[in-house]
């Protein structure tokens, strides 16, 4: 590293998908807390369409404000893309970004020694990101390919961690090919034409029954509650199953877990140690919502999260243990929030691992490790230092 420079940090926010203003919004709270004295700061948006541009550094006009969503477009500087500028595959040299006008050769913007991909949701902490950055040598903070790609993914991720001997609850998963759709047009119209798909729509409903009612509904690489709803009957699952395929040609069914919600944030151990856990927290939905939705995650100040959980210390032991456990069931790196239900009779069952976790202001990640004794200042702190200690190349 040289020393006669700051490290220098791209904090990558906004993004392809539908968390796009979750995701300035975490970016906003980065910019706002990083050590300037440290970190030399580049703020690159991704707008929906995918471009990468640099943006405005003024975290105030990234936050939710009164119930307005931030965006990209909203803080997007004049000027060209910003493109991952590949070193050339030689391993040990560091990454780089570049500038580009239309038609014009791109300009190196420096140097950068780790990207910060303040990302959720599908293009961004699915695993399409990092292996962007892997291919053009460039660090970054948190999980890697695989674990980013099996952490979005809600089947591959409950698979993982049934096999690794962790508690989750009984799901069914619904398939395009499984599920015509509902005007009869598009790619799952055969389903009714094929008999072997009609046989597969009744198994897949035959289990779906098995499950009970209600369900709740789900796309299958969703984050933010965003296509998720609960189904009482048979008339609302077919309508929540096209709300969920709005996001996702595949969809979890699961059977609806009463209980608490509680979480637990998770950073990498230093130096090969086990990851550290933090005072796991319960969700306070106060706002009459029925269930965790965007809105009460994001919009309704009435919600909030009692640290730690009013649970017996011997079950917040064991939240911890299996936020641990989950964290390296799917090779986690950098950070996590692992979530669960714990239901009246005292029993924890996973409910999801998410390895780039809101960090809004309204967020428990944040807020799990204020009351566990890091700020935010030192937490990105943390995870810059866990992202350069490791060499570039297989994880
Ligand atoms: N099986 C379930 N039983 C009860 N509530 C659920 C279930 N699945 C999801 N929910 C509710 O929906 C919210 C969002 O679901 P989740 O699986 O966490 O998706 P996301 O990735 O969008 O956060 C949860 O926080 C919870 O309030
Ligand atoms: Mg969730």
């Amino acid at each position: 590293m040289n020393q006669e420079r700051k490290i220098r940090v791209a904090v990558v926010f906004g993004g392809r998908g539908p968390e796009h203003a979750i995701s300035c919004a975490s970016g906003g709270t980065v910019l706002a807390c990083i050590d300037r004295d440290r970190y030399d700061v580049v703020p690159i948006g991704i707008l929906p369409d995918g471009r990468w541009v640099l943006t405005a550094d003024e975290p105030a006009r990234l936050a939710i404000t009164g119930g307005q969503l931030p965006s990209v477009e909203a803080v997007a500087e004049p000027g060209g893309q910003v493109l991952p500028w590949t070193a050339g595959g030689r391993p040990q040299e560091p990454g780089a970004l570049a500038t580009a006008g239309p038609g014009a050769i791109p300009r190196e913007l420096g140097e950068v020694d780790v990207v910060l991909p303040v990302l959720h949701g599908p293009f961004g902490e699915d695993g399409t990101m990092q292996g962007l950055l892997e291919m053009a040598g460039l660090r970054y903070v948190g999980a890697g390919v695989l674990a980013s790609a099996v952490s979005m993914d809600k089947e591959y991720m409950k698979l993982i961690f049934r096999a690794r001997g962790l508690p989750v609850g009984p799901f069914v998963v619904v398939r395009d090919r499984d599920w015509p759709e509902a005007d009869g047009s598009g790619p799952a119209a055969a389903v009714a034409s094929r008999p072997a798909a009609e046989t597969e729509r009744k198994r897949v409903l035959d289990a779906i029954g098995e499950l009970g009612w209600p369900v709740f509904v789900k796309p299958a690489r969703g984050g933010s509650s965003i296509g998720t709803s609960r189904a009482d009957d048979l008339a609302g699952l077919y309508r929540a199953i096209e709300t969920a395929r709005r996001y996702d040609r595949k969809i979890l069914v699961e059977q609806a877990i009463t209980g608490r919600e509680i979480e637990c944030a998770v950073l990498e151990g230093l130096d090969g140690a086990p990851p550290d856990t933090s005072m796991p927290g319960q969700l306070m939905v106060d706002g009459g919502e029925e269930f965790f939705d965007f809105e009460a995650k994001y919009l309704d100040d009435a919600n909030g999260m009692a640290i730690p959980a009013p649970i017996p210390a011997d079950h917040l032991e064991e939240v911890r243990r299996l936020a641990a456990a989950a964290f390296e069931a799917v090779s986690g790196e950098g950070l996590a929030r692992v979530d669960f239900f714990y239901t009246p009779d005292g029993e924890i069952l996973l409910n999801e691992i998410n390895t780039m976790p809101g960090m809004t202001a309204a967020s428990y990640f944040p807020k799990m490790w204020a009351a566990s004794g890091f700020s935010l200042r030192e937490l990105i702190d943390r995870l810059i230092t866990t992202a350069l200690s490791k060499p570039p190349g297989l994880r």
